[in-house]
């Protein structure tokens, strides 16, 4: 499909800037609006490759704003031929400190854009368009909890046990029930623990690694046993972009990492990695209802043929290698919001630590 204009809501964040910055570069013809809010984790920074090419530049649109609002989410549907919806609050731990940004975005959010497509939707059937918006919900493997042995298929139970992940479920739930009740076209990937390039240092991999670049300790959550399945952000990008082309209406797409292993497998890797011993690690308080395990099949999208391009051991150390290259992009956002977040969740549980095993 050449010619058409995706709506990417949270464009400028970490998922959805790889996503803008792929599709763009993918097919000349393809015109991109970025819709983001520009909170602490949207940076225009990570648009910065794609506003500095010629090319790409021009067919690039950012306006800043929130998708709950209908007032600056309408029109925007109405220029679309789809709506890509990156746009979330992402981070258990901020959820459990205050969960309302979650409830307000991942699941107010996702009903503005339904509704706005509703609207196309009226207006096709009126032959003032030719097709409505396809809606594509990125979600997450967070909607099927803690999975201790097997892997969840797309059609289980969705068990969420954080207000993150319950605010994820609910709004793919309500994506499904606009397929079901008004007929729109709505497909939901749901993605592993992403990791990569311009990830905000809040999550495991990116937050550990400016730490250890600048010798500060590494907050393992309880044992450090944890096990997530690991998905590089391209590979994510690339996966979201197949489902988007050839995902079946009405369906949920798992995307799977490309490889499971436990936290401290993880923390070994890095501090390998950047010559760092392991005394920077200190045992701290685990989070509350910390999910153990997450395991998702990828038949389903194996079966329309998509397939990872970047294994694990290649994807931490290009990684790894990206942040000691770009300080000018992560040491002003570790400054500000990341000091007053830093403290509120790590100082009494730091204050409390013991040196890692
Ligand atoms: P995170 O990157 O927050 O992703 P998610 O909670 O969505 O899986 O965390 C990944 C794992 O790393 C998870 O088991 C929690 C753990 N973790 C720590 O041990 N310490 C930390 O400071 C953070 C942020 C995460």
């Amino acid at each position: 499909m050449s010619g058409r204009h995706i709506l990417v809501t949270g464009g400028a964040g970490f998922i959805g800037s790889c996503f803008v910055r792929r599709t763009l570069r993918a097919d000349s013809n393809t015109r991109v609006t970025v819709l983001d809010k520009m909170t602490y984790a949207g940076n225009r920074a990570n648009l910065r490759e794609v506003e500095a090419d010629p090319d790409r530049r021009q067919r690039l649109r950012v306006v800043v704003g929130d998708i709950t609002d209908s007032a600056i989410v309408r029109p925007l549907v109405a220029e679309c031929d789809a709506v890509v919806n990156f746009a979330a609050e992402t981070h258990v731990d901020r959820s459990i400190l205050d969960p309302t940004a979650f409830l307000a975005t991942n699941v107010g959010g996702v009903h503005a854009l339904l509704e706005a497509c509703r609207a196309e939707q009226e207006r096709t059937s009126r032959r003032e368009r030719r097709a409505t918006p396809r809606f594509l919900q990125v979600s997450t493997d967070e909607v099927y909890g803690s999975v201790e042995s097997g892997q969840s298929v797309e059609d289980d139970r969705l068990r969420p046990r954080s207000p993150y992940a319950a605010a994820k479920a609910a709004g793919e739930l309500l994506a499904f029930s606009y397929a079901i009740t008004f007929g729109l076209d709505v497909v939901v990937t749901r993605g592993a623990n992403t990791y990569g390039p311009y990830q905000y240092p809040e999550k495991l991999i990116p937050l550990f690694v400016t730490n250890a670049i600048d010798d500060q300790v590494l907050p393992l959550y309880g044992d450090g046993m944890q096990r997530r399945d690991w998905l590089y952000v391209d590979d994510h990008a690339d996966a979201i972009a197949f489902v988007l082309d050839h995902g079946a209406s009405g369906s949920a797409y798992n995307i799977p990492g490309a490889h499971e292993t436990a936290n401290r497998e993880v923390v070994t890797a890095l501090l390998r990695r950047l010559g760092k011993p392991w005394t920077l690690v200190r045992s701290v308080a685990d989070r509350p209802g910390h999910d153990r395990r997450y395991a998702m099949s990828g038949e389903r999208l194996r079966g329309l043929g998509w397939r990872h391009r970047v294994p694990f051991a290649d994807g931490i150390a290009r990684t790894i290698d990206w942040y000691v290259a770009n300080e000018q992009w992560w040491r002003p956002v570790r400054s500000g919001e990341w000091n007053s977040y830093y403290s509120r969740q790590y100082a009494d549980r730091l204050a409390a630590s013991s040196a890692a095993e």
